[in-house]
């Protein structure tokens, strides 16, 4: 067994030699030497075996690189909109109550879109009509920053449950349900645009501030965070609904058109129905969505942070609570939520 250890620690030295020489300078026989010789002419075969096999093996059928366009995998299927609910959204805001209310609102200029000009008012108009691209580069960099809040929330709700061996009272899912929504809005969006490098330096930019602050402000206090979404997602729902008057004023004519065709990554997502695929239809379901955001962040944001329960979940609501929070603009009180869903 010694003997044999001994070949193999020589293997590597007598490689590159002539025999000759290494019989002259091999402390071992040449039936040992051959011995050797045959291990490290194994050895390379093996090698040499390994490294052609993979590409030249033919019926493994696996792909051969990863392909360009990859499958859209529905971690959180959407569950649909009920036709009457969507059409019921309507922009709304929650009166400030406190005074941290009452700053959440005031960040709100961040995303929000200047409001008309009342009839008869004095005001002169504070925006122009947009066309279809500059809508999307508007909504593009709106659901990037959208994606954030949720994804902070619930990865911060995940940490807090671990650190203190204690449940979430059901909220991690809802939010990261909100942030994976947000994401499919922005995927269905690129299939429409496809962002420049000024874009693509913006989002990056934007998240380094966005994502941090969020971080630090959810620690702090995450009933700000919450009523902050809250008032965002409220210019959201006031964005869409824009955007939907602006279509029906004929003045976005590419969307209109009854041959424009929405991204089929839509259409599996929302599960939308054959003679429902138009833009408005898809802008009328992003909007429900935001809608839903709203109710889903102004109720968390009336919650105790640590003890209630989330009244979001599927198996606590006589409805789908994506609607159930789409019909609340202020979000459920949490005295409705306690009498409600802690029975
Ligand atoms: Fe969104
Ligand atoms: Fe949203």
């Amino acid at each position: 067994m010694a003997h044999h250890l001994r070949v193999l620690r020589q293997v590597p030295r007598v490689q590159g030699r002539t025999p000759v020489s290494r019989s002259k300078q091999s402390p071992f026989s040449h039936t040992q030497f051959t011995a050797a010789s045959t291990l490290a002419t194994q050895k390379s075969q093996v090698r040499q075996s390994t490294t052609v096999a993979i590409p030249q093996s033919p019926g493994l059928g696996l792909p051969t690189r990863t392909p360009a366009q990859p499958s859209v995998h529905l971690t959180w299927p959407h569950k649909g909109w009920d036709d009457k609910v969507v059409l019921e959204v309507v922009p709304s805001h929650r009166e400030p109550r406190t005074l941290s209310d009452r700053i959440a609102w005031g960040m709100d200029f961040l995303t929000g879109m200047p409001p008309e000009p009342k009839p008869g008012s004095k005001k002169k108009v504070t925006h122009k009509a947009m066309s279809e691209s500059q809508w999307l580069v508007r909504f593009v960099f709106l659901e990037t920053v959208a994606g954030i809040p949720g994804a902070v929330a619930g990865g911060l709700r995940h940490l807090h449950s671990i650190r203190r061996f204690k449940l979430d009272q059901g909220w991690i899912k809802t939010l990261l349900e909100e942030s994976y929504n947000e994401r499919m809005h922005l995927l269905t969006f690129l299939e429409m645009y496809k962002p420049g490098r000024l874009m693509r330096l913006m989002v990056f930019a934007t998240q380094g501030v966005f994502y941090n602050t969020m971080f630090v402000g959810y620690l702090l206090s995450p009933s700000f965070c919450h009523r902050l979404v809250g008032y965002l997602e409220d210019e959201a729902v006031g964005t869409y609904t824009k955007c939907l008057e602006e279509m029906d004023k004929g003045r976005l004519p590419q969307w209109t058109d009854p041959d424009f065709r929405i991204p089929d990554i839509a259409v599996k997502y929302w599960n939308m129905p054959e003679g429902k695929r138009t833009m408005k239809d898809l802008i009328l379901y992003i909007r429900a969505d935001e809608a839903s955001h709203r109710g889903v962040n102004h109720t968390l944001g009336n919650l105790d942070q640590t003890l209630d329960p989330n009244p979001f979940i599927e198996e606590h609501a006589d409805v789908s609570h994506m609607h159930l929070a789409a019909i609340k603009p202020a979000g459920l009180e949490r005295e409705e939520v306690l009498e409600k869903y802690t029975r």
